[in-house]
Protein backbone atom coordinates (compact mmCIF):
# COMPACT_ATOMS: atom_id res chain seq x y z
CA UNK A 1 0.00 0.00 0.00
CA UNK A 2 0.90 3.57 -0.60
CA UNK A 3 0.86 5.11 2.82
CA UNK A 4 0.89 8.89 3.68
CA UNK A 5 2.37 9.95 7.51
CA UNK A 6 1.91 13.00 9.13
CA UNK A 7 4.84 14.09 11.39
CA UNK A 8 7.87 12.87 12.00
CA UNK A 9 8.50 12.51 15.38
CA UNK A 10 8.07 9.07 17.89
CA UNK A 11 4.95 8.35 16.72
CA UNK A 12 5.78 9.17 12.63
CA UNK A 13 9.13 7.76 12.30
CA UNK A 14 7.71 4.22 14.24
CA UNK A 15 5.01 4.08 11.99
CA UNK A 16 7.24 4.72 9.04
CA UNK A 17 9.72 1.98 10.18
CA UNK A 18 7.17 -0.55 10.87
CA UNK A 19 5.13 0.32 8.29
CA UNK A 20 8.00 -0.11 5.83
CA UNK A 21 9.14 -3.30 7.46
CA UNK A 22 6.20 -5.11 6.39
CA UNK A 23 6.48 -3.84 2.40
CA UNK A 24 4.28 -0.71 2.43
CA UNK A 25 5.67 2.09 0.33
CA UNK A 26 5.17 5.16 3.31
CA UNK A 27 5.77 8.98 2.46
CA UNK A 28 6.37 11.14 5.92
CA UNK A 29 5.46 14.82 6.06
CA UNK A 30 7.24 17.14 8.40
CA UNK A 31 6.69 20.32 8.63
CA UNK A 32 9.38 21.50 10.33
CA UNK A 33 13.71 21.24 9.45
CA UNK A 34 14.52 18.71 11.35
CA UNK A 35 12.24 15.32 12.79
CA UNK A 36 11.74 14.74 16.69
CA UNK A 37 8.49 16.63 17.11
CA UNK A 38 8.37 17.38 20.65
CA UNK A 39 12.15 16.81 20.95
CA UNK A 40 13.36 19.34 17.73
CA UNK A 41 15.22 22.46 17.88
CA UNK A 42 12.29 24.50 16.63
CA UNK A 43 10.60 23.54 20.22
CA UNK A 44 12.83 22.74 22.67
CA UNK A 45 13.20 24.73 25.72
CA UNK A 46 16.10 25.25 27.74
CA UNK A 47 17.06 22.24 30.13
CA UNK A 48 14.44 20.14 28.78
CA UNK A 49 14.99 16.46 29.40
CA UNK A 50 13.01 13.19 29.57
CA UNK A 51 10.88 12.24 32.34
CA UNK A 52 11.94 8.69 31.77
CA UNK A 53 15.27 6.71 32.35
CA UNK A 54 16.69 6.03 28.61
CA UNK A 55 15.70 2.32 28.67
CA UNK A 56 12.38 2.98 28.48
CA UNK A 57 12.14 5.89 26.40
CA UNK A 58 13.27 4.44 23.06
CA UNK A 59 12.38 1.92 20.68
CA UNK A 60 12.34 -1.89 20.98
CA UNK A 61 15.29 -2.62 18.62
CA UNK A 62 17.02 0.56 18.90
CA UNK A 63 18.37 1.20 22.28
CA UNK A 64 19.44 4.79 23.39
CA UNK A 65 23.57 4.87 23.31
CA UNK A 66 25.77 3.33 26.26
CA UNK A 67 27.09 7.23 26.47
CA UNK A 68 23.61 8.96 27.40
CA UNK A 69 22.78 10.05 30.69
CA UNK A 70 19.72 7.92 33.06
CA UNK A 71 17.16 10.92 31.45
CA UNK A 72 19.08 12.52 28.57
CA UNK A 73 18.83 15.78 27.30
CA UNK A 74 16.17 17.11 24.69
CA UNK A 75 19.39 17.49 21.70
CA UNK A 76 20.15 14.00 22.85
CA UNK A 77 16.63 12.69 22.14
CA UNK A 78 16.56 14.66 18.84
CA UNK A 79 19.99 12.96 17.95
CA UNK A 80 18.84 9.63 19.01
CA UNK A 81 15.52 9.64 16.13
CA UNK A 82 17.74 11.59 13.71
CA UNK A 83 20.09 8.10 14.32
CA UNK A 84 16.92 6.14 13.84
CA UNK A 85 15.83 7.21 10.58
CA UNK A 86 19.46 6.87 9.33
CA UNK A 87 19.82 3.47 10.63
CA UNK A 88 16.22 2.32 9.09
CA UNK A 89 17.14 3.88 6.32
CA UNK A 90 14.16 5.70 6.28
CA UNK A 91 15.42 9.39 5.11
CA UNK A 92 14.47 8.72 1.68
CA UNK A 93 11.03 8.63 2.44
CA UNK A 94 10.81 11.51 4.73
CA UNK A 95 9.76 15.08 3.40
CA UNK A 96 10.86 18.05 6.05
CA UNK A 97 9.82 21.04 6.12
CA UNK A 98 6.35 20.30 4.27
CA UNK A 99 3.36 21.12 6.11
CA UNK A 100 0.01 19.19 5.10
CA UNK A 101 -2.36 21.70 4.48
CA UNK A 102 -5.43 19.29 4.36
CA UNK A 103 -5.89 15.34 3.96
CA UNK A 104 -9.62 14.46 2.37
CA UNK A 105 -10.57 10.86 1.30
CA UNK A 106 -10.83 10.27 -2.26
CA UNK A 107 -14.80 8.19 -1.57
CA UNK A 108 -13.80 5.08 0.24
CA UNK A 109 -10.49 4.46 -2.22
CA UNK A 110 -7.87 6.63 -0.22
CA UNK A 111 -6.18 10.12 0.36
CA UNK A 112 -5.65 13.05 -1.28
CA UNK A 113 -3.29 15.59 0.81
CA UNK A 114 -2.69 19.23 -0.84
CA UNK A 115 1.08 19.99 0.99
CA UNK A 116 2.86 23.36 1.21
CA UNK A 117 6.26 23.68 1.15
CA UNK A 118 7.74 25.79 4.10
CA UNK A 119 10.80 27.19 2.50
CA UNK A 120 9.50 28.38 -1.03
CA UNK A 121 5.29 28.37 -0.08
CA UNK A 122 4.57 26.45 -2.73
CA UNK A 123 2.00 23.92 -2.87
CA UNK A 124 1.68 20.40 -4.39
CA UNK A 125 -0.53 17.00 -3.92
CA UNK A 126 0.24 13.51 -2.90
CA UNK A 127 -2.18 10.75 -3.18
CA UNK A 128 -2.03 7.70 -1.08
CA UNK A 129 -4.32 4.03 0.18
CA UNK A 130 -4.01 4.77 3.73
CA UNK A 131 -3.40 7.46 5.71
CA UNK A 132 -1.80 7.81 9.32
CA UNK A 133 -2.25 10.99 11.92
CA UNK A 134 1.34 11.18 13.84
CA UNK A 135 0.82 15.02 14.19
CA UNK A 136 1.42 14.88 18.22
CA UNK A 137 -1.06 15.50 21.09
CA UNK A 138 1.03 18.10 22.75
CA UNK A 139 2.70 20.02 19.72
CA UNK A 140 0.16 22.95 19.30
CA UNK A 141 0.37 25.12 21.98
CA UNK A 142 -2.51 26.50 23.80
CA UNK A 143 -2.21 30.18 24.56
CA UNK A 144 -4.74 31.82 26.98
CA UNK A 145 -6.81 34.39 24.97
CA UNK A 146 -5.70 37.56 27.67
CA UNK A 147 -7.49 40.73 27.53
CA UNK A 148 -4.86 43.68 26.69
CA UNK A 149 -2.21 41.90 25.19
CA UNK A 150 -2.40 44.26 22.47
CA UNK A 151 -0.72 47.06 24.36
CA UNK A 152 1.32 44.91 26.66
CA UNK A 153 3.07 43.88 23.15
CA UNK A 154 3.27 47.39 22.31
CA UNK A 155 4.89 48.33 25.66
CA UNK A 156 7.67 45.88 24.24
CA UNK A 157 6.39 42.70 26.00
CA UNK A 158 6.76 39.55 24.65
CA UNK A 159 3.99 36.57 25.26
CA UNK A 160 4.89 32.77 23.85
CA UNK A 161 4.46 29.53 25.02
CA UNK A 162 7.02 27.51 26.34
CA UNK A 163 7.52 25.56 23.37
CA UNK A 164 8.69 29.00 21.59
CA UNK A 165 10.94 29.92 24.62
CA UNK A 166 14.38 28.71 23.14
CA UNK A 167 17.31 30.81 24.65
CA UNK A 168 17.40 31.22 28.44
CA UNK A 169 19.48 34.51 27.77
CA UNK A 170 16.49 36.21 26.91
CA UNK A 171 15.03 36.02 30.04
CA UNK A 172 18.29 37.62 31.88
CA UNK A 173 17.98 40.67 33.89
CA UNK A 174 13.95 40.48 32.73
CA UNK A 175 10.71 40.13 34.57
CA UNK A 176 9.57 36.71 33.89
CA UNK A 177 6.08 35.25 34.75
CA UNK A 178 5.45 31.50 33.65
CA UNK A 179 1.74 30.52 33.75
CA UNK A 180 0.62 26.76 34.60
CA UNK A 181 2.38 24.64 37.07
CA UNK A 182 2.63 21.37 34.43
CA UNK A 183 6.32 19.86 33.87
CA UNK A 184 6.86 22.61 31.23
CA UNK A 185 5.96 25.36 33.06
CA UNK A 186 7.85 24.39 36.41
CA UNK A 187 10.91 23.53 33.98
CA UNK A 188 11.09 26.84 32.35
CA UNK A 189 10.42 28.49 35.52
CA UNK A 190 13.75 26.91 36.77
CA UNK A 191 15.86 27.63 34.01
CA UNK A 192 14.73 31.11 33.90
CA UNK A 193 15.44 31.88 37.27
CA UNK A 194 18.95 31.33 37.07
CA UNK A 195 19.09 34.36 35.01
CA UNK A 196 15.75 36.61 35.32
CA UNK A 197 15.46 39.79 37.54
CA UNK A 198 12.36 37.91 39.14
CA UNK A 199 10.79 35.08 38.17
CA UNK A 200 6.67 34.23 39.29
CA UNK A 201 5.22 31.09 38.44
CA UNK A 202 1.48 31.77 37.99
CA UNK A 203 -0.56 28.58 38.72
CA UNK A 204 -3.96 28.61 39.26
CA UNK A 205 -3.85 24.72 40.73
CA UNK A 206 -0.81 23.18 42.32
CA UNK A 207 -0.58 19.91 41.82
CA UNK A 208 1.19 16.91 43.24
CA UNK A 209 4.35 16.05 41.68
CA UNK A 210 6.80 12.98 41.75
CA UNK A 211 10.46 13.26 43.09
CA UNK A 212 12.62 11.45 40.31
CA UNK A 213 14.87 10.01 43.14
CA UNK A 214 12.29 9.50 46.08
CA UNK A 215 14.55 10.13 49.56
CA UNK A 216 17.21 11.71 46.97
CA UNK A 217 18.05 7.82 46.79
CA UNK A 218 15.88 5.47 44.57
CA UNK A 219 15.03 6.20 41.10
CA UNK A 220 11.10 6.79 40.89
CA UNK A 221 11.29 4.29 37.80
CA UNK A 222 10.98 1.46 40.35
CA UNK A 223 7.94 2.77 41.83
CA UNK A 224 5.71 4.82 38.60
CA UNK A 225 7.55 2.76 35.82
CA UNK A 226 6.59 -0.63 36.99
CA UNK A 227 4.01 -2.68 36.67
CA UNK A 228 2.70 -2.14 40.81
CA UNK A 229 3.22 1.18 39.89
CA UNK A 230 0.46 1.43 37.40
CA UNK A 231 -1.63 -0.81 39.34
CA UNK A 232 -1.91 1.49 42.50
CA UNK A 233 -4.37 3.35 40.29
CA UNK A 234 -8.04 1.34 39.37
CA UNK A 235 -8.60 0.76 35.75
CA UNK A 236 -11.90 0.46 34.13
CA UNK A 237 -11.37 -3.28 34.49
CA UNK A 238 -9.53 -4.63 37.37
CA UNK A 239 -7.81 -8.64 37.21
CA UNK A 240 -5.59 -10.85 39.62
CA UNK A 241 -3.93 -8.88 41.72
CA UNK A 242 -5.17 -5.26 40.84
CA UNK A 243 -8.71 -6.91 42.52
CA UNK A 244 -6.94 -7.60 45.60
CA UNK A 245 -5.23 -4.17 45.78
CA UNK A 246 -8.60 -2.21 45.36
CA UNK A 247 -10.68 -4.65 47.18
CA UNK A 248 -9.43 -6.79 50.17
CA UNK A 249 -5.79 -5.21 49.72
CA UNK A 250 -7.08 -1.47 49.92
CA UNK A 251 -5.33 -0.57 53.11
CA UNK A 252 -1.94 -1.58 51.46
CA UNK A 253 -2.18 0.29 48.52
CA UNK A 254 -3.50 3.57 50.58
CA UNK A 255 -0.45 3.06 52.56
CA UNK A 256 1.77 2.97 49.78
CA UNK A 257 0.14 6.01 48.69
CA UNK A 258 0.24 8.20 52.23
CA UNK A 259 4.07 7.21 52.05
CA UNK A 260 4.32 8.79 48.75
CA UNK A 261 2.99 11.76 49.63
CA UNK A 262 4.57 12.31 52.96
CA UNK A 263 8.15 11.72 51.23
CA UNK A 264 7.30 14.14 48.71
CA UNK A 265 5.87 16.50 50.40
CA UNK A 266 9.22 16.46 52.70
CA UNK A 267 11.87 15.96 50.21
CA UNK A 268 10.60 18.72 48.73
CA UNK A 269 9.83 20.65 51.61
CA UNK A 270 6.37 21.57 50.25
CA UNK A 271 4.64 22.66 53.78
CA UNK A 272 7.78 24.99 54.53
CA UNK A 273 6.92 26.78 51.24
CA UNK A 274 3.49 26.67 51.51
CA UNK A 275 2.77 25.12 48.29
CA UNK A 276 1.24 21.65 49.24
CA UNK A 277 -1.60 21.15 46.59
CA UNK A 278 -5.21 20.10 47.86
CA UNK A 279 -6.33 17.02 47.92
CA UNK A 280 -4.40 13.83 48.62
CA UNK A 281 -1.52 11.98 45.98
CA UNK A 282 -3.82 9.92 44.30
CA UNK A 283 -4.68 13.20 42.46
CA UNK A 284 -0.90 13.06 40.96
CA UNK A 285 -2.62 10.42 37.99
CA UNK A 286 -5.44 13.08 37.25
CA UNK A 287 -3.83 14.04 34.34
CA UNK A 288 -0.08 13.43 33.42
CA UNK A 289 2.10 12.39 36.33
CA UNK A 290 4.88 14.87 35.87
CA UNK A 291 8.62 14.69 37.85
CA UNK A 292 9.27 17.60 40.42
CA UNK A 293 11.83 20.26 39.06
CA UNK A 294 13.93 20.60 41.95
CA UNK A 295 15.75 23.48 41.15
CA UNK A 296 12.35 25.42 41.04
CA UNK A 297 11.71 24.72 45.10
CA UNK A 298 15.30 25.51 45.96
CA UNK A 299 14.79 29.14 43.93
CA UNK A 300 11.70 29.16 45.84
CA UNK A 301 13.38 28.64 49.07
CA UNK A 302 16.10 31.10 48.45
CA UNK A 303 13.46 33.64 47.76
CA UNK A 304 14.55 33.77 44.03
CA UNK A 305 11.64 33.04 42.42
CA UNK A 306 8.37 33.14 43.48
CA UNK A 307 5.18 30.19 43.24
CA UNK A 308 1.77 32.25 43.29
CA UNK A 309 -0.65 29.82 44.08
CA UNK A 310 -4.14 29.53 43.43
CA UNK A 311 -3.60 32.86 41.07
CA UNK A 312 -3.69 33.52 37.28
CA UNK A 313 -3.35 36.43 35.04
CA UNK A 314 -6.62 38.52 34.91
CA UNK A 315 -5.28 40.97 32.21
CA UNK A 316 -1.82 42.22 30.54
CA UNK A 317 -1.03 46.07 29.33
CA UNK A 318 1.01 48.42 29.87
CA UNK A 319 2.17 51.19 33.14
CA UNK A 320 4.52 53.96 32.25
CA UNK A 321 5.03 52.61 28.79
CA UNK A 322 6.07 48.65 30.64
CA UNK A 323 4.45 45.77 30.41
CA UNK A 324 2.72 44.91 33.17
CA UNK A 325 0.15 41.82 33.93
CA UNK A 326 -3.03 42.38 36.67
CA UNK A 327 -2.97 39.63 38.61
CA UNK A 328 -6.09 37.48 40.30
CA UNK A 329 -4.81 38.26 43.65
CA UNK A 330 -5.05 41.93 43.00
CA UNK A 331 -1.23 42.68 42.35
CA UNK A 332 -0.46 44.45 39.22
CA UNK A 333 3.68 42.98 38.50
CA UNK A 334 5.94 44.30 35.65
CA UNK A 335 5.90 41.31 32.85
CA UNK A 336 8.73 41.84 30.28
CA UNK A 337 8.27 38.09 29.11
CA UNK A 338 5.39 36.07 30.02
CA UNK A 339 5.54 32.15 29.03
CA UNK A 340 2.69 29.66 29.16
CA UNK A 341 3.27 25.90 29.95
CA UNK A 342 -0.39 26.08 29.58
CA UNK A 343 -0.84 22.76 27.63
CA UNK A 344 -1.78 21.76 24.26
CA UNK A 345 -4.70 21.79 21.86
CA UNK A 346 -5.01 18.11 20.03
CA UNK A 347 -6.92 19.19 16.58
CA UNK A 348 -6.80 17.76 13.41
CA UNK A 349 -6.53 21.24 11.04
CA UNK A 350 -5.84 19.58 7.84
CA UNK A 351 -9.18 17.49 7.83
CA UNK A 352 -12.48 19.35 7.08
CA UNK A 353 -15.05 20.19 9.57
CA UNK A 354 -17.20 17.38 8.81
CA UNK A 355 -14.70 15.14 8.85
CA UNK A 356 -13.77 16.08 12.04
CA UNK A 357 -16.99 15.50 13.34
CA UNK A 358 -17.05 12.18 12.64
CA UNK A 359 -14.16 11.54 13.85
CA UNK A 360 -15.23 13.03 17.78
CA UNK A 361 -18.13 12.81 19.78
CA UNK A 362 -20.34 15.86 20.88
CA UNK A 363 -17.67 17.12 23.37
CA UNK A 364 -14.88 16.94 20.41
CA UNK A 365 -13.26 13.59 22.43
CA UNK A 366 -11.13 11.75 19.36
CA UNK A 367 -13.57 8.18 19.61
CA UNK A 368 -10.85 5.89 18.40
CA UNK A 369 -10.94 2.25 18.81
CA UNK A 370 -7.39 1.27 20.52
CA UNK A 371 -6.81 4.91 20.53
CA UNK A 372 -5.56 4.14 16.82
CA UNK A 373 -8.74 3.27 14.48
CA UNK A 374 -11.79 6.13 13.94
CA UNK A 375 -14.93 4.19 13.89
CA UNK A 376 -16.18 5.21 10.58
CA UNK A 377 -13.84 6.35 8.32
CA UNK A 378 -11.68 3.73 6.27
CA UNK A 379 -8.30 3.74 5.46
CA UNK A 380 -7.44 6.19 8.49
CA UNK A 381 -5.24 5.63 11.46
CA UNK A 382 -4.02 7.82 14.47
CA UNK A 383 -0.41 6.79 16.04
CA UNK A 384 0.51 8.33 19.19
CA UNK A 385 -2.72 9.21 20.18
CA UNK A 386 -2.33 6.85 23.34
CA UNK A 387 0.41 9.08 25.00
CA UNK A 388 1.46 7.30 27.85
CA UNK A 389 4.09 7.03 30.34
CA UNK A 390 6.20 5.01 27.52
CA UNK A 391 5.26 7.16 24.84
CA UNK A 392 7.88 5.51 22.20
CA UNK A 393 7.05 2.16 22.64
CA UNK A 394 2.89 2.84 22.89
CA UNK A 395 3.36 5.10 19.69
CA UNK A 396 5.73 1.33 18.10
CA UNK A 397 2.85 -0.92 19.52
CA UNK A 398 0.23 0.96 17.51
CA UNK A 399 1.83 1.26 14.53
CA UNK A 400 2.55 -2.71 14.77
CA UNK A 401 -1.28 -2.95 15.54
CA UNK A 402 -2.02 -1.21 12.30
CA UNK A 403 0.28 -3.66 10.52
CA UNK A 404 -1.11 -6.09 11.89
CA UNK A 405 -4.86 -4.64 10.85
CA UNK A 406 -3.66 -4.42 7.10
CA UNK A 407 -2.46 -7.56 7.04
CA UNK A 408 -6.19 -8.97 7.69
CA UNK A 409 -4.78 -10.04 11.16
CA UNK A 410 -6.80 -7.99 13.63
CA UNK A 411 -10.71 -9.26 13.89
CA UNK A 412 -12.61 -6.35 15.07
CA UNK A 413 -15.90 -6.36 17.26
CA UNK A 414 -18.89 -5.25 15.32
CA UNK A 415 -19.01 -1.31 14.71
CA UNK A 416 -21.86 -0.90 17.65
CA UNK A 417 -19.82 -2.82 20.00
CA UNK A 418 -16.32 -0.91 19.39
CA UNK A 419 -18.89 2.53 19.55
CA UNK A 420 -19.87 1.01 22.92
CA UNK A 421 -16.54 0.05 24.26
CA UNK A 422 -15.15 3.47 23.09
CA UNK A 423 -18.30 5.84 24.36
CA UNK A 424 -17.51 3.83 28.21
CA UNK A 425 -13.43 4.57 27.80
CA UNK A 426 -14.48 7.99 27.43
CA UNK A 427 -16.92 8.71 30.25
CA UNK A 428 -14.86 6.46 32.50
CA UNK A 429 -11.53 8.97 31.87
CA UNK A 430 -13.62 11.93 31.70
CA UNK A 431 -14.47 11.39 35.30
CA UNK A 432 -11.37 9.41 36.47
CA UNK A 433 -9.49 12.64 35.58
CA UNK A 434 -11.62 15.61 35.73
CA UNK A 435 -11.88 16.15 32.21
CA UNK A 436 -8.06 16.33 31.85
CA UNK A 437 -7.56 13.55 29.13
CA UNK A 438 -6.48 15.34 26.04
CA UNK A 439 -9.98 14.72 24.33
CA UNK A 440 -9.35 10.97 25.15
CA UNK A 441 -5.79 10.68 23.86
CA UNK A 442 -3.75 10.79 27.10
CA UNK A 443 -3.93 7.22 29.14
CA UNK A 444 -1.41 7.84 32.01
CA UNK A 445 -1.01 5.99 33.95
CA UNK A 446 -2.82 3.06 32.15
CA UNK A 447 0.24 2.65 29.86
CA UNK A 448 0.68 -1.09 29.81
CA UNK A 449 -2.78 -1.96 30.09
CA UNK A 450 -2.99 -0.19 26.83
CA UNK A 451 -0.24 -1.83 25.43
CA UNK A 452 -1.52 -5.39 26.72
CA UNK A 453 -5.18 -4.95 24.89
CA UNK A 454 -2.88 -3.83 21.41
CA UNK A 455 -0.75 -6.96 21.87
CA UNK A 456 -3.74 -9.52 23.14
CA UNK A 457 -5.81 -8.34 20.23
CA UNK A 458 -2.92 -8.82 18.12
CA UNK A 459 -2.34 -12.48 19.55
CA UNK A 460 1.59 -11.48 20.34
CA UNK A 461 1.69 -10.26 23.97
CA UNK A 462 5.17 -10.99 25.73
CA UNK A 463 5.58 -13.60 28.00
CA UNK A 464 3.72 -14.18 31.25
CA UNK A 465 7.50 -13.92 32.73
CA UNK A 466 8.04 -10.72 31.29
CA UNK A 467 5.14 -10.08 32.41
CA UNK A 468 5.60 -10.98 36.36
CA UNK A 469 9.09 -9.17 36.42
CA UNK A 470 7.80 -6.09 35.22
CA UNK A 471 5.51 -6.20 38.15
CA UNK A 472 8.68 -5.25 40.44
CA UNK A 473 11.22 -3.60 37.27
CA UNK A 474 10.70 -0.86 34.89
CA UNK A 475 9.31 -2.40 31.68
CA UNK A 476 12.08 -1.70 29.16
CA UNK A 477 11.39 -1.47 25.39
CA UNK A 478 13.73 -4.25 24.60
CA UNK A 479 11.26 -6.36 26.41
CA UNK A 480 9.21 -6.14 23.48
CA UNK A 481 11.83 -6.76 20.83
CA UNK A 482 9.49 -10.10 19.83
CA UNK A 483 6.79 -8.33 18.34
CA UNK A 484 7.85 -7.30 15.73
CA UNK A 485 9.63 -10.44 14.74
CA UNK A 486 6.44 -12.68 15.84
CA UNK A 487 4.60 -10.56 13.15
CA UNK A 488 6.84 -10.16 10.74
CA UNK A 489 6.87 -14.37 10.94
CA UNK A 490 3.23 -14.25 10.40
CA UNK A 491 3.52 -12.58 7.16
CA UNK A 492 5.89 -14.51 5.79
CA UNK A 493 4.10 -17.83 6.68
CA UNK A 494 0.64 -16.02 5.15
CA UNK A 495 2.57 -15.13 1.83
CA UNK A 496 3.91 -18.80 1.67
CA UNK A 497 0.11 -19.96 2.26
CA UNK A 498 -0.96 -18.20 -0.62
CA UNK A 499 1.77 -19.09 -2.94
CA UNK A 500 1.17 -22.68 -2.52
CA UNK A 501 -1.87 -24.21 -4.83
CA UNK A 502 -5.32 -25.03 -3.45
CA UNK A 503 -6.15 -27.84 -2.07
CA UNK A 504 -8.39 -30.51 -3.89
CA UNK A 505 -12.04 -30.82 -2.87
CA UNK A 506 -10.89 -34.12 -1.06
CA UNK A 507 -8.18 -31.92 1.26
CA UNK A 508 -5.40 -33.14 -1.11
CA UNK A 509 -2.88 -30.84 -2.25
CA UNK A 510 -2.92 -30.51 -5.62
CA UNK A 511 -0.64 -31.69 -8.48
C1 LIG B 1 8.12 18.97 26.34
C2 LIG B 1 7.60 17.56 26.36
C3 LIG B 1 8.36 16.54 26.94
C4 LIG B 1 7.86 15.23 26.96
N1 LIG B 1 8.59 14.26 27.62
C5 LIG B 1 8.08 13.02 27.70
C6 LIG B 1 8.78 12.00 28.42
O1 LIG B 1 9.83 12.23 29.00
N2 LIG B 1 8.22 10.77 28.46
C7 LIG B 1 7.06 10.47 27.82
O2 LIG B 1 6.63 9.30 27.85
N3 LIG B 1 6.40 11.41 27.13
C8 LIG B 1 6.87 12.68 27.07
N4 LIG B 1 6.18 13.64 26.40
C9 LIG B 1 4.99 13.27 25.65
C10 LIG B 1 5.40 13.32 24.16
O3 LIG B 1 4.33 13.94 23.56
C11 LIG B 1 5.82 11.98 23.56
O4 LIG B 1 6.77 11.35 24.37
C12 LIG B 1 6.35 11.99 22.14
O5 LIG B 1 7.58 12.64 21.95
C13 LIG B 1 5.30 12.49 21.21
O6 LIG B 1 5.60 12.04 19.92
P1 LIG B 1 4.60 12.18 18.72
O7 LIG B 1 5.31 11.71 17.52
O8 LIG B 1 3.29 11.57 19.04
O9 LIG B 1 4.29 13.75 18.61
P2 LIG B 1 5.29 14.96 18.31
O10 LIG B 1 6.62 14.69 18.87
O11 LIG B 1 4.59 16.20 18.74
O12 LIG B 1 5.43 14.95 16.70
C14 LIG B 1 4.40 15.38 15.87
C15 LIG B 1 5.04 15.94 14.60
O13 LIG B 1 4.02 16.21 13.64
C16 LIG B 1 4.37 17.40 12.94
N5 LIG B 1 3.16 17.97 12.35
C17 LIG B 1 2.03 18.36 13.00
N6 LIG B 1 1.13 18.81 12.10
C18 LIG B 1 1.69 18.71 10.87
C19 LIG B 1 1.26 19.03 9.56
N7 LIG B 1 0.05 19.55 9.33
N8 LIG B 1 2.09 18.80 8.54
C20 LIG B 1 3.32 18.25 8.75
N9 LIG B 1 3.80 17.95 9.98
C21 LIG B 1 2.99 18.17 11.02
C22 LIG B 1 4.97 18.28 14.04
O14 LIG B 1 5.78 19.29 13.49
C23 LIG B 1 5.76 17.25 14.85
O15 LIG B 1 7.08 17.15 14.39
C24 LIG B 1 6.62 14.95 26.37
C25 LIG B 1 5.87 15.98 25.80
C26 LIG B 1 6.34 17.28 25.82
C27 LIG B 1 5.50 18.38 25.22
N1 LIG C 1 10.20 15.28 29.62
C1 LIG C 1 9.77 16.26 30.37
O1 LIG C 1 10.43 16.63 31.30
C2 LIG C 1 8.48 16.94 30.05
C3 LIG C 1 8.50 18.32 29.97
C4 LIG C 1 7.31 18.98 29.66
C5 LIG C 1 6.15 18.27 29.44
N2 LIG C 1 6.16 16.93 29.53
C6 LIG C 1 4.93 16.18 29.29
O2 LIG C 1 4.18 16.85 28.29
C7 LIG C 1 2.81 16.86 28.61
C8 LIG C 1 2.29 18.30 28.68
O3 LIG C 1 2.85 18.94 29.82
P1 LIG C 1 2.79 20.52 30.03
O4 LIG C 1 3.41 20.84 31.31
O5 LIG C 1 3.31 21.18 28.80
O6 LIG C 1 1.21 20.84 30.03
P2 LIG C 1 0.08 20.35 31.05
O7 LIG C 1 0.53 19.18 31.82
O8 LIG C 1 -1.15 20.27 30.26
O9 LIG C 1 -0.05 21.55 32.09
C9 LIG C 1 -0.70 22.73 31.74
C10 LIG C 1 -0.70 23.68 32.93
O10 LIG C 1 -1.26 24.92 32.50
C11 LIG C 1 -2.37 25.25 33.31
N3 LIG C 1 -3.37 25.96 32.49
C12 LIG C 1 -4.04 25.48 31.41
N4 LIG C 1 -4.83 26.44 30.91
C13 LIG C 1 -4.66 27.53 31.68
C14 LIG C 1 -5.20 28.84 31.66
N5 LIG C 1 -6.11 29.20 30.74
N6 LIG C 1 -4.80 29.72 32.61
C15 LIG C 1 -3.91 29.35 33.56
N7 LIG C 1 -3.35 28.13 33.62
C16 LIG C 1 -3.72 27.23 32.70
C17 LIG C 1 -2.90 23.92 33.82
O11 LIG C 1 -3.65 24.18 34.97
P3 LIG C 1 -4.85 23.21 35.42
O12 LIG C 1 -4.18 22.02 36.02
O13 LIG C 1 -5.58 24.04 36.41
O14 LIG C 1 -5.63 22.91 34.18
C18 LIG C 1 -1.57 23.21 34.09
O15 LIG C 1 -0.99 23.65 35.28
C19 LIG C 1 2.70 16.09 29.90
O16 LIG C 1 2.44 14.75 29.61
C20 LIG C 1 4.06 16.20 30.52
O17 LIG C 1 4.35 15.13 31.40
C21 LIG C 1 7.31 16.25 29.82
Amino acid sequence: MKIAIIGAGFAGLASAKVLSQFGHEVTVFEKTPDVGGVWSATRRYPGLRTQNNKGTYCYTDFPMPASYPEWPSGEQVQQYLEDYARHFDLNGSIRLNTEVLSAEPKGDEGWRLRLRDVNTGGTMEHEADSLVVANGIFSKPFIPPYEGREAFEAAGGRLCATSDFHDVEEARGKHVLVVGYGKSSCDVAAAVGEVAMSTKVIARELLWKMPRKILNVLNYKYLMLTRMGEGLFPYIEQRGFERFLHGPGKGVRDGMIKSLQSVATRQLKLDKLGLVPEGTFDRIARSTVSLATDTLYRQVEQGRSEVARDCEIVRLGQEGGRPVADLSDGRRVPADIVICGTGFQQVVPFFSDALQQRLTDDEGNFMLYRQIHPLEVPNLFFCGYNSSFYSPLSAEVAALWIAAYLMGDIRLPALEERRAHVRKRLRWMQERTEGKHARGTNIIPFSMHNIDEMLNEMGLNVSAATRFKQWLLPSNAKDYRSVTRGLLKRQRMRSKSAERPAPDLRGRPAA
